[in-house]
């Protein structure tokens, strides 16, 4: 029965896939090392777009003669999200009509842009006065260079974790994955850095920290072409392009693709001894693993796949889950006003304050990585079940520790008290709340997509999910200072509501995804969904059998 035959491919690529891991295949080499690195500097763009407008704020605000709450710096400020939204939606179609490689291409050229136009914006302000015709117009060019930037990060939310997702071998794709957002965070402590030194310092213009992104577009368009395209994109598209040819055209068309897909994975994975057999093995299993998936009906938009694939809902629910969570958990809050913060806190340089967050930030985003292979996804999200002291719960207990530490903050100020140790205690609590992100819910939400979903999924379910961050990291960005002036000390409670309802739905309906296949993963899905529905587990064209799944060790 097709059922059957589809039990058998997946049963033979868990098959494949083993014999290719046990060879040389299972080790990363320095292609792949390279590759990696040139696809994480995408995401480095991105992070450095999230910190740069931080320190240099007041500086640009007074060139341009805008008050920091004036509606143009918000312009300026949400602008970036809307081209972030735009940017996800243009990615899946990019990275499945033309690949994952044109895919970074494409958003390292449109940072570099906006590097050069916000450069440009620097200089018709240094030219002219704030209130002059030059002065709107390096306003102008300022709100069009965060909107390009908006457009390329947009795409590098979706292209680096799915690229590196897919070079990734299984023993490799946790550290692989959590590399995007390695990138991202040493991005925001460069920014915010080198907008300290190079405005605040040295006294020099801001337009030279907002047009480095031109330099590192440049330095990625160049080094670019020396990547391979993903073995799996190659792949599948021979394998659409067969589908769609005749007779002897679609022999050709998956012959061809074969070639190159094994150029691509001989580039990507380690020389010597039993190199070439452990490339035809993987090869082999990566073909049966995307012709079992082949009955996935082709490529579709996420509400098609939501529509058709019942299958699917799940891992769509949790992919929709962790953007939300990320983004309502607040932790923007706290990357986009810390330095306000900070300074209603007492510290006496809040510069510095910011500072230390992101470096924080870095040394819990490394431990992370560390950790990432040999903990797994799910214990780093939820570390002693439900009830953690790091991930989502560290999260939430962080942010009821705010939020008690202010609310005993502003009964001392009502007693015309200047408490330190409060002021210390809220400080520390958010450096708490940074650190339990980056330990898990940093990372994992940007890397899980490339491991939950389907190869003709993915790119679909990756970018509807980025443009769901986008949104959520819009709406936080903008409603804060809202929000903050209407609850007062009571801030960060909505964000520990919140933090709860994500803790609550990981601990019931989020599978492990540490060393185990797509399909793998998702029959665990399956048995996660009947748990709710009391339906057996083996939904109509399912692949594998439950059996079949390799429990995780540890
Ligand atoms: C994640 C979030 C991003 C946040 C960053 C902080 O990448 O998606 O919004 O600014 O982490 O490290």
């Amino acid at each position: 029965s097709p059922r059957c035959a589809d039990d058998c491919a997946s049963a033979a690529a868990t098959a494949g896939r083993d014999v290719a891991i046990g060879g040389a295949a299972a080790k990363s080499s320095l292609g792949l090392a390279a590759a990696a690195f040139v696809a994480s500097l995408s995401s480095f763009q991105f992070g450095y777009a999230t910190g740069i407008l931080n320190v240099p704020q007041r500086i640009i605000t007074t060139d341009l003669g805008l008050d920091k709450d004036s509606i143009s710096w918000a312009v300026v400020v949400s602008i970036w999200a809307l081209g972030g939204l735009l940017g996800a939606q243009v990615a899946a179609v990019v990275a499945d009509s033309r690949g994952r490689r044109p895919l970074l291409a494409l958003s390292g050229l449109t940072c570099g842009t906006s590097g050069l136009v916000a450069f440009c914006a620097g200089t018709a302000s240094l030219a002219a006065g704030p209130e002059s015709v030059g002065g709107r117009s390096a306003l102008c060019l300022l709100v069009l260079s965060r909107f390009i930037s908006g457009g390329g990060c947009g795409m590098a939310t979706v292209a680096a974790p799915l690229y590196l997702g897919e070079i990734a071998t299984t023993e490799t794709r946790g550290a692989l994955g959590s590399l995007a957002q390695l990138s991202v965070v040493v991005a925001i402590v460069v920014a915010q850095g080198l907008a300290a030194l190079i405005t605040h310092h040295l006294g020099l213009h801001w337009r030279l920290v907002l047009g480095l992104p031109a330099f590192i577009g440049a330095a990625q368009l160049a080094l670019l072409p020396l990547l391979p395209e993903t073995p799996r994109y190659l792949l599948s598209r021979g394998l659409a392009q067969g589908g769609e040819a005749r007779g002897e055209a679609r022999g050709e068309a998956r012959g061809e693709a074969r070639g190159e897909a094994r150029e691509a994975l001989r580039l990507l994975r380690p020389r010597g001894g039993q190199a070439s057999e452990a490339v035809e093995a993987e090869l082999a299993a990566l073909e049966q693993e995307l012709g079992a998936g082949a009955g996935g009906g082709g490529r579709r938009g996420v509400l098609l796949l939501w529509r058709d694939s019942p299958s699917l809902r799940l891992p769509l629910l949790n992919a929709a889950a962790m953007m939300v969570g990320q983004q309502l958990s607040g932790i923007n809050a706290v990357f986009y006003y810390s330095t306000t913060f900070f300074s209603s806190a007492g510290l006496d340089s809040p510069v510095a304050g910011t500072l230390l967050a992101s470096a924080v930030n870095v040394l819990a985003m490394l431990a992370s990585s560390a950790m990432m292979e040999c903990a797994g996804r799910r214990r780093l999200l939820l570390p002693l079940g439900s009830i953690s002291a790091v991930g989502i719960g560290g999260m939430f207990l962080s942010s009821v520790g705010v939020t008690a530490a202010l609310i005993g903050k502003a009964r001392a100020s009502a007693h015309h008290e200047d408490d330190w140790s409060l002021n210390w205690l809220s400080v520390s609590f958010v450096l708490c709340f940074v650190i339990a992100f980056e330990l898990g819910p940093g990372p994992i939400p940007w890397q899980i997509g490339a491991e939950i979903f389907p190869e003709h999924a993915r790119a679909a379910a990756m970018s509807a999910a980025a443009a769901l961050n986008w949104v959520c990291n819009a709406a936080v960005g903008l409603g804060f200072p809202a929000m903050s002036s209407a609850l007062g000390s009571l801030v960060f409670l909505p964000f520990a509501a919140v933090l709860l309802l994500w803790l609550l739905f990981t601990a019931r309906f989020t599978p492990e995804t540490r060393g185990r296949s797509v399909d793998e993963i998702q029959v665990e899905f399956r048995r996660l969904a009947a748990l709710g529905s009391r339906k057996p587990a083996r939904a109509e064209g399912d692949g594998v059998p439950l059996s079949s799944i390799r429990q995780p060790q540890g």
